[in-house]
């Protein structure tokens, strides 16, 4: 038996979605544990692309058990439609495929209207969330006064909290962030009406999972956003509200640290980031351009253009230690391809020294600047490789390198797409 948890290295978007599918084959339960409907995983099954942004990118496998753990937050809506969307796919969601932790909490109308008034009025100091509620309903969860997934069966609960919390609110909205006030009995009808559907999927998550240990089932636990987004170790305050850190997987889906038995670190071989903030190795020029054309970097979920730059290993590096990272999934090397010289950032200087970890204050990381190693780049087509021995010797060379400077292993290479697109150099399983 061996549990795996797949982590986002850099900022979101390194191509978790593609990795969790391929690990899906060899597990028996896949499990969401932070975030919410800001992330997007794409998928290309045999050339087809789906898109999820709750439910775990395991469910396109037949007799894949998928959960949602009480660390998320969960927008019904969303989840409706992808179970919706699933059918319409020829996919019938069940509660036997799909499970919803009732622990997890609700993102609520409010949520939305207060992240964007809020972005809004913070102009261009602005985070760039992706306006989903996502911080606003973590606040809540902390402030103790959120709606879980549990008070979608208990209609009274469900009124009393809606009917408090829209009070605050409203409050909030109108005399602070000059937005709109919100009608209790519209949000109160929908999400009861929501609540029908969802009841059935609600369970003890923590509970399913415990049994699926005992009876020696593989769990694949799926991070959302990357480690430089989270919210202690991120560069706050340009993060998401979540710890999408390895050890998360443990408080957000209920299980204890002893059942995490392999952590992957996700690598896109180049970094990208949406939204504000710092961001060293970014690239404003036309090897940038092509870096964002050739990976196709648009936002999964907001369809932003995603800002681009050269690898920084100060930032996986940073990520090998807050997640225990035992091997590394190297993504989009394909994309890399043509470019005549690579950068690889190996430190920063930061007043004449040179440091290997990222510093917390903002202030002394913008003063920072990037060493680089300058390594030969690749012209041949990578894309068919399937053994690293098929990859040329500067493709190996750029694999090698992330290597030596990690000192994590690298158990899969992405060249492109597809799930048939991949070299596994070893099953984390
Ligand atoms: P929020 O999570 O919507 O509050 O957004 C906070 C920050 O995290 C913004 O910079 C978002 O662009 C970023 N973010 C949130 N989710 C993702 C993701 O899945 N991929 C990449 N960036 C994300």
């Amino acid at each position: 038996m061996s549990n795996t948890v797949v982590v986002g290295t850099q900022w979101g978007d390194e191509g978790k979605g593609k990795v969790v599918d391929l690990l899906t084959a060899k597990a028996d339960m896949v499990v969401r544990f932070q975030g919410g409907n800001n992330a997007g995983h794409t998928l290309v099954v045999e050339g087809k692309q789906f898109i999820f942004h709750i439910i775990p990118s395991g469910i396109l496998y037949e007799g894949k058990k998928c959960l949602i753990g009480n660390g998320l937050v969960v927008d019904p809506e969303v989840l409706l439609k992808e179970i919706q969307d699933l059918k319409v796919a020829g996919k019938e969601i069940t509660p036997e495929s799909l499970s919803l932790s009732e622990k997890a909490h609700i993102i609520m109308p409010y949520h939305k209207a207060i992240d964007l008034a809020r972005e809004t009025a913070k102009g261009r100091h602005k985070i760039g969330t992706t306006g989903r509620g996502i911080g606003p309903c973590y606040e809540d969860k902390v402030a103790r006064t959120g709606v879980r997934a549990v008070d979608l069966s208990e209609p009274k609960t469900l009124e009393e909290k809606v009917k408090a919390n829209l009070k605050e609110k409203n409050f909030f909205l109108t005399k602070f962030l000059d937005a709109e006030p919100l009608e209790l009995e519209p949000i109160l009808a929908k999400y009861l009406q929501m609540a029908g559907r969802l009841v059935p999927f609600i369970t003890d998550v923590s509970l399913e999972l415990d049994q699926g240990i005992k009876a020696n089932k593989r769990i694949l636990f799926e991070g959302a956003q990357g480690t430089h987004l989270d919210i202690d170790h991120g560069t706050y305050p340009f993060v998401t509200s979540s710890n999408p850190v390895a050890g998360a997987a443990c408080a957000g889906a209920g299980i204890g640290p002893k059942q995490l038995h392999h952590v992957v670190g996700i690598v896109k071989a180049y970094t990208t980031r949406v939204g504000a903030g710092p961001f060293l190795t970014e690239l404003e020029d036309e090897t940038g351009d092509y870096i964002q054309e050739r990976g196709q970097e648009f936002g999964a979920t907001t369809g932003r253009r995603r800002r681009c730059g050269w690898l920084d290993l100060v930032v996986v590096q940073d990520s090998a230690r807050l997640s225990g990272l035992d091997s590394l999934a190297i993504t989009k090397l394909d994309v890399l391809t043509g470019l005549e010289k690579l950068k690889i950032c190996v430190g920063y200087e930061l007043d004449g020294e040179r440091i290997s970890a990222r510093p917390a204050s903002l202030e002394k990381l913008a003063k920072c600047t990037p060493i680089y190693m300058e390594i030969p780049g690749w012209q041949e087509d990578i894309s068919r490789a399937r053994q690293v021995d098929q990859l040329p010797p500067r493709a190996l060379a750029y694999v090698k390198t992330i290597e030596e400077i990690t000192g994590v292993p690298v158990s899969i290479i992405s060249v492109g797409a597809g799930r048939e697109d991949t070299i596994m150099i070893q099953d984390p399983f």
